[in-house]
């Protein structure tokens, strides 16, 4: 038994094959383009994707390793948030809206004051942010009217694959969470939702568990893939949730920490809960539970703005060249804070208008201090939503990382340090692709459920304790950094209206 995960990400797609003992043996990536028709907007072809995966899939099997009919099942991971909008023909009508995409202020405004923020988070169990998919169904309502009387299916990222695989509309709990149409505690749509805001149940997907199967590869697919008829399509997951699933997330206690280009505090937890405040997203997780979850923006995208922006001169490494120098530099980076809001910021700020900021600097401060505030200040960020989970008396007791970011010893203290956790590393490197593949697994009957495949198959190979001296120093600075942003906020608003 082999199974395929795809993981389609926002800037590449990655596919994996995992055999039946959990060894990930073969994989491949596709990159495709993400357009930025104006200040704010992001948005990507459809058609890229399903074009990318094609070619990938196709390249996987042409090494001859495993063969089409090998394979038992596919899972996916997906990059979250997305509207995807097909015509009656199933034709794409406009490209897809992203994640990142930071155009529905107003519509969020409506939704959260005038529809009321109160009624959301009874249905949905989260508020409405510029990011998640509602908002963008009211802003082509209002912007491209011409386009929503033509829609037939709106769907996810990750759901218009799964479709061209299969043919069925079909998605899942943790993706359809963060569309804030989902009534996340029962895990169905929400039909108060659906009423209210005119949107028929039909034009949706059926959603389903993570592992679930939803169909087979049609003809039609297989054709144009290569794969087979007989292999098992499941619903997979959101990224968050698949990442999570990779890194065996599962069980209260851990906390997965992605220091991806968006930086994500993620705890998985027995029950449905919801901050009053709505500051954290409360979303299905991929192993039948819920889970909490707080998403900064810019994270490891903040280091790549670093190096691409400012540093890209620097000759040979210049990622271990300035790591380097961050190492040299001390605790606190010399007073420097960093403020990683690039793009504005989600949690726990909500904020498109954020800006990111050196604070601090003074005549002595070298780029290795700055590019020190730079690991401080993500940090610094996702410690906001560790403290909000304190808040709900969510305990944590361990971190495992993920994502780009740690494979910087370094970067893995610092987190270590600022949140007073141990931080550990796993066995699996392929994170979101890793756990679509477990999904597919579960689905294909390889294991019972979702929480006993991860035990099987992941395990933990490194370990940064926090040291307490610097703790205790990070907590004077984190006591700063954590109202900068209340001091800025209006001016940030004033900088973004000049
Ligand atoms: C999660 C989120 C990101 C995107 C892109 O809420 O917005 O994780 O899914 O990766």
């Amino acid at each position: 038994m082999n199974f395929l995960g795809i993981d389609l990400g926002t800037s590449s797609v990655k596919i994996i094959i995992m055999n039946e003992i959990g060894k990930v043996v073969e994989s491949v990536s596709k990159g495709y383009e993400v357009s930025y028709p104006e200040v704010g907007w992001a948005e990507q072809n459809p058609e890229d994707w399903w074009n990318s995966t094609k070619a990938g899939i196709k390249e996987l099997l042409s090494r001859g390793n495993i063969k089409a009919e090998d394979i038992s099942g596919i899972g996916f991971s997906g990059q979250m948030h997305g509207l995807v909008l097909l015509d009656e023909n199933d034709n794409v009508l406009m490209p897809a809206i992203l994640w990142c995409d930071q155009r529905t202020q107003k519509q969020c405004d409506y939704l959260n004051n005038e529809f009321g923020q109160e009624k959301l988070s009874k249905y949905t169990g989260n508020k409405a942010l510029t990011g998640f998919t509602i908002p963008k169904v009211l802003w082509v309502k209002e912007n491209r009217p011409e386009i929503y009387g033509k829609i037939s299916h709106m769907m996810l990222p990750k759901d218009y694959i799964s479709f061209k695989l299969t043919g069925n509309f079909a998605s899942d709990v943790s993706d359809a969470s963060g569309t804030v149409m989902f009534d996340v505690e029962n895990r169905k749509w929400s039909k108060e939702m659906l009423d209210l805001l005119e949107i028929k149940e039909a034009v949706l997907p059926k959603v389903h568990e993570s592992w679930e199967v939803t169909g087979k590869v049609s003809e039609e697919a297989a054709k144009e893939t290569g794969l087979s008829t007989e292999t098992l399509v499941t619903a997979g997951a959101g990224d968050q949730a698949a990442g999570a699933v990779g890194t065996g997330t599962v069980d209260a206690g851990i906390l997965s920490v992605a220091l991806g280009t968006s930086g994500v505090v993620f705890a998985s937890d027995e029950k449905f809960a919801v901050d009053k405040d709505n500051r954290l997203h409360s979303f299905c997780h991929a192993n039948g539970k819920w889970h909490q979850m707080g998403v900064m923006l810019s994270a490891a995208a903040s280091l790549q703005w670093w190096v691409d922006n400012v540093n890209s001169d620097i000759e040979g490494d210049i990622f271990e060249k300035l790591l380097s120098e961050a190492e040299n530099a001390p605790i606190g980076s010399n007073r420097l804070f960093f403020l990683p809001y690039l793009m504005g910021e989600r949690t726990p700020h909500s904020d498109p208008n954020a800006k990111g900021s050196f604070i601090g600097l003074n005549i002595t401060h070298k780029r290795g201090e700055m590019t020190r505030a730079i690991l401080e200040g993500v940090c610094f960020g996702l410690r906001d939503s560790l403290e909000i989970l304190k808040d709900l008396k969510i305990e944590v007791k361990e971190v495992r990382v993920s994502g780009g970011g740690s494979k910087s010893r370094l970067w893995r203290q610092i987190l270590a340090d600022i949140f007073d956790l141990e931080v550990n590393v796993i066995n699996s490197k392929e994170g979101p692709a890793y756990g679509a593949a477990i999904l597919a697994a579960v689905g294909c009957g390889l294991y019972g459920s979702v929480d006993e495949a991860c035990r099987v198959l992941i395990n933990i190979t490194d370990k940064v304790e926090p040291i307490k001296e610097n703790v205790e120093k990070y907590n004077k600075f984190y006591n700063v950094y954590s109202s900068l942003y209340d001091s800025l906020k209006d001016k940030f608003e004033e900088i973004s209206k000049l």
